[in-house]
Formats: structure tokens, C-alpha cells, sequence
């Protein structure tokens, strides 16, 4: 029976991967030296009625592209619309791409077929926010563990019988004999969530699609959660696209922090530099408005992001955000899409305040732009 017992993590076969020593080489290559999810230069388009006969398209993610490495958690973050769960349905092949590539493992899967992505299928799971929108609430814990087992044919009985039970244990449901028989609507959702957890974990996956996994879940058993992935994680070198709404839990929980807006990628970098001194004015009314977590200054006026963004499917020229940026460049940011550059090791922002000629023009029209390093300022909503 294929690997029933997890150690560290495997290189598997792939769709469409070459086969042989040489093949073997060049995979064992790749994985450590390659991304394990390479998304470039992605656009995922939706189409929605227009009036009786037209239709209109929606960019929900444009021209993005992200490495996840191996052992590595990506948190994005960005308001309702953003495209966040689009890029990780994208990431996982159960949309596909109107341009770009999606590679997993140094194979491209952009175009593959259902029948080509078996292999991709069990490397690739998703946490969902509510785990059991798609699950037939008559089935019990065993069955709802079991069942992608049994879809990917791995395993005996018995064995499948075991590995339930090992891996209800790592997702702390223990003794798993207390839990096998219980019906979804009888766990707490902290429990639930577990399930959802073990059930993804079943297959032994390389990566993870988690979305708003703990949104659900009363707050006083999401950090418990959160602490178990990341410790699952850790321990298997699983690879995290862990998209949420709440900064301060994808500071903590990850290793890189990328803010999306309008299907665009506007900031990426180490999380907690991201929020010490974040870069992109998106970011700053982003970390601006998260709620006062003193109980002393919950009197205080919070800040919100200014204004509402634009339809997706009439987006602004130039910078997406620049109908709603305090710090608008006239005649520069209304022009062509700023792009991703590195200010620090790691860190890049898409704005013209970091580009020298837009920002002596700003200079020139108005008030200073700070260095990147000085830009840390909240702007004023
Ligand atoms: N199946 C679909 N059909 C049409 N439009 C869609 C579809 N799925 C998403 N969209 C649109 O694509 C854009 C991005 O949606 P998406 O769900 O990816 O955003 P999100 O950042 O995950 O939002 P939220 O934080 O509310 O979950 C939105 O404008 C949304 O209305
Ligand atoms: S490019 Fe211009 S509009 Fe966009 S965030 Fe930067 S300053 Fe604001
Ligand atoms: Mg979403």
C-alpha cells in the first residue's frame, strides 16, 4: 500500500512528470531548491449577467504571480472581493487560468486535465472555512476521514482503519475511538474544524489551501486551532496558503504576509515587518482599521479604509487603489499599473511613491514623500 505511515515529506509522482533516475534527480532538485507552487502571472476571469443579453467580465485576480515554498506559510490578507479565495482555488487547479501558468512541483498544471490532476489532487487539499458545506451531514467522523482514502483507492480496511485513527490523534482528537462515531452536528466547531483538518491531512499533502479556517469557530478555540497547523505544519513541512481577514493572526501564524488588492498582489514581505512599517497606503488604512485590542480604547473612533472599492468589472486605470489613495499622484498613478519592487531584503510594494521619478513628481505637487524606511505612517483616512 503507497505510504501509509507519514515521515518527511514526499516528492511523489506528478502529473506529467518524467519518469526515471534522471527524472528522480532532477525532482529531488527541484524540491529543494524549486517553489513548490508556482503561480505566474495569473488572471482568473468570472463572467456575470448584464441586462438581458450581455454579460460582464470580472477580473478576480490579474496578472498574480506568488511562489510557495516547501515548509512555508503565505498569508494573504485583503478586504471582502480582494480575490483571495479565487488565488487560492487558482492555486489548487479547481479554476483555471485565462492566462498565465500554475506549476506544482515543477509541473505545469495550468491546462491539465481532471483525469492528469489525480496525482496533484491528493499532494493538494484545502481547510475550508465551513468544512462541512460539501460533506453529507449523515456521515460519522470515521467516514468523513476516511472517504478521500477510499476516492484515491489508497489502503486496505484495516489500514485505512489505522490511519484514521493516527491521524485524528494528530489533530488532537484523542482517543480517536471517543470521536469515530460522532455525527458532525454533535462536535463543538473547534472540534469540527479538527475534522476538517484530519481529513485534509488524511492524504498527506505537501500543500495547503487554508481558507478563513477559523472565521467559524468561536474565538476562544482559534488560536488552538491556528497552533495546531502550524504545528502540522512544522512537523510535516507542509506548505500554507493560510488566507484570513484577521492581520494579527497572519503575523503570528506565517512567514510571509502578501496584502491583495482588486486581484493584485500590492505588498509582500515578512509579516512582521509588513505591519511595522508597511509600505503600499492600502496596507496602512488595512492596519489602520484592525480593532483596538486594549478594552481601554475600545471608545476610541476607529479607522476604516476610505472610500469603497471600485466594481471589479470596471477597474480604475492605473493603480487600482488610486480612486481611494490619500497620497494619489496626479497624472502618474492614474496612468499605468505600478508593479511589485523590492524596497528591503524580501519585502516589495506596487506603488509610485517608491519609484524615484513618480515620487520627485509628487515632491514637486505637493507633500514630502518619505524614504521606504519612513513611510511606516498611518495616513489619515
Ligand atoms: N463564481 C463566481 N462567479 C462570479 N464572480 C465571482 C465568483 N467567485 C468570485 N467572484 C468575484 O470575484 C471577486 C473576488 O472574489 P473572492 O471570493 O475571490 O474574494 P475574497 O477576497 O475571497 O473575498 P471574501 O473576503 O469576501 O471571501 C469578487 O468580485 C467576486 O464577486
Ligand atoms: S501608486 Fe499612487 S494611488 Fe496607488 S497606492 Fe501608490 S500613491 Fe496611492
Ligand atoms: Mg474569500
Amino acid at each position: 500500500m503507497p505510504n501509509m505511515g507519514r515521515s518527511a515529506p514526499s516528492a511523489g509522482p506528478i502529473v506529467g512528470a518524467p519518469q526515471g533516475p534522471a527524472a528522480a534527480q532532477q525532482s529531488q532538485t527541484r524540491s529543494t531548491t524549486s517553489p513548490l507552487v508556482e503561480i505566474d502571472a495569473v488572471d482568473i476571469l468570472f463572467y456575470a449577467r448584464k441586462g438581458l443579453l450581455g454579460r460582464v467580465s470580472i477580473p478576480a485576480v490579474n496578472g498574480l504571480s506568488l511562489d510557495i515554498h516547501r515548509g512555508e506559510t503565505v498569508a494573504v490578507v485583503g478586504e471582502s472581493g480582494s480575490g483571495k479565495t479565487t488565488l487560492g482555488r487558482a492555486s489548487l487547479r479547481l479554476v483555471k487560468p485565462a492566462a498565465g501558468r500554475i506549476r506544482f512541483d515543477g509541473t505545469d498544471i495550468t491546462q491539465s486535465s481532471e483525469g492528469k490532476l489525480k496525482s496533484f489532487r491528493r499532494r493538494a487539499q484545502a481547510v475550508f472555512q465551513d468544512p462541512y458545506s460539501s460533506i453529507n451531514s449523515y456521515m460519522n467522523v470515521y467516514q468523513i476521514v476516511e472517504e478521500p482514502l477510499v476516492v484515491h483507492g489508497i489502503g486496505s480496511k484495516a489500514e485505512r482503519r489505522e490511519k484514521v485513527r493516527q491521524v485524528l490523534e494528530d489533530v488532537r482528537l484523542s482517543p480517536p475511538e471517543t470521536y469515530l462515531s460522532k455525527y458532525p452536528h454533535t462536535l463543538s466547531g473547534g472540534q469540527r474544524q479538527r475534522v476538517g483538518i484530519a481529513r485534509a491531512l488524511v492524504l498527506e499533502p505537501e500543500y495547503i489551501v487554508a481558507d478563513e479556517p477559523v472565521s467559524m469557530i468561536d474565538a476562544s478555540s482559534r488560536a488552538e486551532i491556528l497552533y495546531l497547523m502550524r504545528n502540522l505544519q512544522q512537523r510535516f513541512g507542509i506548505a500554507f496558503l493560510y488566507i484570513t481577514h484577521d492581520i494579527a493572526s497572519a503575523v503570528h501564524f506565517s512567514d510571509r504576509l502578501a496584502v491583495m488588492y482588486l486581484g493584485r498582489i500590492v505588498e509582500i514581505g515578512p509579516p512582521a515587518e509588513v505591519v511595522a512599517h508597511p509600505l503600499h497606503p492600502y496596507t496602512q488604512a488595512l492596519i489602520a482599521a484592525v480593532p483596538e485590542p486594549d478594552p481601554a480604547n475600545r471608545h476610541r473612533q476607529r479607522n476604516v479604509v476610505p472610500g469603497e472599492p471600485p466594481s471589479p468589472s470596471n477597474l480604475p486605470t492605473g493603480c487600482a487603489f488610486h480612486p481611494r489613495c490619500p497620497r494619489f499622484i496626479t497624472n502618474v498613478c492614474d496612468g499605468t499599473t505600478p508593479v511589485l519592487k523590492e524596497i528591503s531584503p524580501g519585502h516589495q510594494v506596487a506603488c509610485y511613491l517608491y519609484e524615484e521619478t513618480a515620487a520627485g513628481m509628487a515632491s514637486a505637487a505637493g507633500p514630502a514623500i518619505e524614504s521606504a524606511a519612513g513611510s511606516a505612517e498611518t495616513p489619515s483616512p
